[in-house]
């Protein structure tokens, strides 16, 4: 009879804990990844009591750029609306350790799925290896890892960013007429997005001898940086003469054309200017006249991860690459497909 009284006591406290732990379904990275080892067994509880559920932790790397939000809100919205859905988020405000920390406190609660959008390619191996003896599958989310560690994730859902760097080389090539002096502002340094789109833009400028990249430096797919380092650019002996700038995010193309502006110059006519990603913000930069071309990297995943996650909790296999579909967009497209545009 105690020990019943006493099994009923925890099983009580567990709930009530569970409840506060899980909330709404929503909740920060500081209190999953420190809260980890007291949440586990409460979460377990939660987990038997809804089996049908899908519980799933996603590690978020940050709020860097429009496109970043516009990814946060498309997989909390998509887990919102449907009630089957348990979200874990965790918001790892671009360190890398906290994303590790996250994914440890997901195995810990014994989620169906961990997704993340990995901040940079290596590092992963320890954590994610211990993702797979806890049987937890792996799904990146618009971010890819190193390659020789394929094994330690079963999916990746995102862009090509390698066509997207050759896209974008392409445009910059024509709008220059084959010709001048080329600025990058290049992503996190470390990061998929930003080697591959980098890859992929030296690769195809390979074909336009007559175009020199000057200088690349990261801009840290930020607006601010890409502004601030736009600006040291201008005023330094490489930046005297340039004829177009390739930025790897929208938000790093808005800071250069503010520090253009401010230089003195005119954005989108005395230097062209193209940049990635398809946010609003670029589209109406477009109509200004502003920015010459945007290549579109969707960042609207969030259908794409539950139904995959779905599918692994039935047991299911899933491709190992969901590719995302995107487009290019300049001048009078632009300005048509701007009305539409989902964020
Ligand atoms: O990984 C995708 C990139 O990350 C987006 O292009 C950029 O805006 C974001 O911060």
């Amino acid at each position: 009879m105690v020990q019943k009284k006493r099994f009923m006591g925890a099983l009580v406290a567990a709930t009530v804990l569970a409840t506060l732990v899980s909330g709404c379904g929503t909740k920060t990275e500081t209190t999953s990844a420190t809260k980890a080892p007291d949440t586990a067994k409460t979460t377990e509880a939660t987990a038997k009591a809804g089996d049908s559920k899908l519980v799933i932790g996603f590690s978020q790397i940050g709020a860097e750029s429009g496109w970043r939000g516009a990814e946060t809100q498309s997989i909390q919205d998509t887990a919102k609306a449907d009630p089957t859905i348990d979200l874990k988020f965790s918001d790892a405000q671009q360190k890398q350790e906290n994303q590790i920390k996250a994914i440890r406190s997901f195995i810990a609660q014994k989620v169906d799925v961990i997704a993340m959008a990995p901040v940079v390619e290596t590092g992963w191996e320890a954590v994610l290896k211990e993702a797979k003896d806890a049987k937890i599958p792996v799904i990146l989310v618009d971010r890819g890892i190193d390659k020789k560690n394929e094994d330690l994730y079963t999916s990746f859902i995102g862009s090509d960013f390698i066509t997207e760097g050759q896209n974008a080389a392409k445009a910059l090539a024509e709008h220059m007429g084959d010709k001048g002096n080329v600025v990058e502002l290049e992503g996190t340094v470390g990061a998929s997005a930003a080697n591959d789109r980098k890859k992929g833009f030296d690769d195809e400028m390979k074909k336009h001898p007559n175009i020199k990249i000057v200088k690349s430096q990261s801009g840290d797919f930020n607006r601010a940086t890409g502004k601030q380092v736009m600006e040291a650019i201008l005023k330094s002996p490489e930046g005297k003469d340039i004829q177009g700038v390739y930025a790897h995010n929208d938000d790093m193309a808005l800071g250069a054309i503010q520090a253009i502006e401010e230089a003195g110059k005119k954005p989108g006519t005395d230097v062209k200017i193209v940049s990635i990603d398809g946010i609003k913000e670029a589209f109406e930069a477009i109509k200004a006249g502003k920015l010459n071309t945007v290549v579109e990297c969707n960042p609207l995943l969030g259908p794409q991860l539950y139904q995959a996650a779905k599918d692994l909790k039935a047991g299911k296999t899933v491709p190992k690459w969901i590719k995302s579909n995107e487009d290019v967009f300049s001048g009078q497209k632009a300005i048509d497909a701007l009305p539409n545009r989902k964020y």
